[in-house]
């Protein structure tokens, strides 16, 4: 099987489990605490997405570029491709609470202007399966970074 492959199947028994954890305890609010900013940094390729993953969507090789920038926030580049055109965003994010020491994060994008909370759920040891919801979303966002 190959590595792409396989890694998919990992995160939708991750997704699987996260889920049943939810569903169980009721509540989404589990929040990675204490996320080495410098190691999330990079690319990040999105693997699911819930509820969309149930819904139609053309968008292909949906793509997170997260830097570092001088001043701690972090410089956010979302991309796709719907029939080969790339589509991007470009925003800002930074600690909801600069003294919490959980990873709730806003995410403020320029054009259109808006503001959304991200919140890392879920984050494996090596860094390479990532989990991200919202307060109120159900979906989550599972990543595998390269
Ligand atoms: C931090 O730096 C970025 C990139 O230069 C800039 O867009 C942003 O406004 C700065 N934020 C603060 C709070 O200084």
């Amino acid at each position: 099987m190959a590595a792409k492959a396989k890694h998919m199947l990992h995160c939708l028994f991750l997704v699987a489990s996260l889920l049943l954890t939810i569903v169980v305890n009721g509540n989404a609010t589990t929040v990675v605490k204490n996320l080495d900013l410098k190691r999330y940094m990079g690319r990040w390729y999105e693997i699911a997405r819930f509820p969309s993953f149930f819904e139609k969507s053309d968008a292909v090789d949906t793509r997170a570029t997260y830097t570092l920038n001088y001043n701690g926030t972090v410089h956010v580049l979302n991309e796709n491709w719907v029939g080969g055109k790339r589509n991007f965003i470009e925003g800002i994010a930074y600690k909801a609470d600069p003294k919490s020491n959980e990873a709730k994060f806003k995410v403020k994008f320029h054009v259109p202007p808006s503001v959304g909370d991200y919140w890392v759920l879920y984050i494996d040891q090596n860094y390479q399966h990532a989990v991200v919801g919202g307060p109120t979303k159900i979906f989550l966002w599972v990543s595998i970074y390269f």
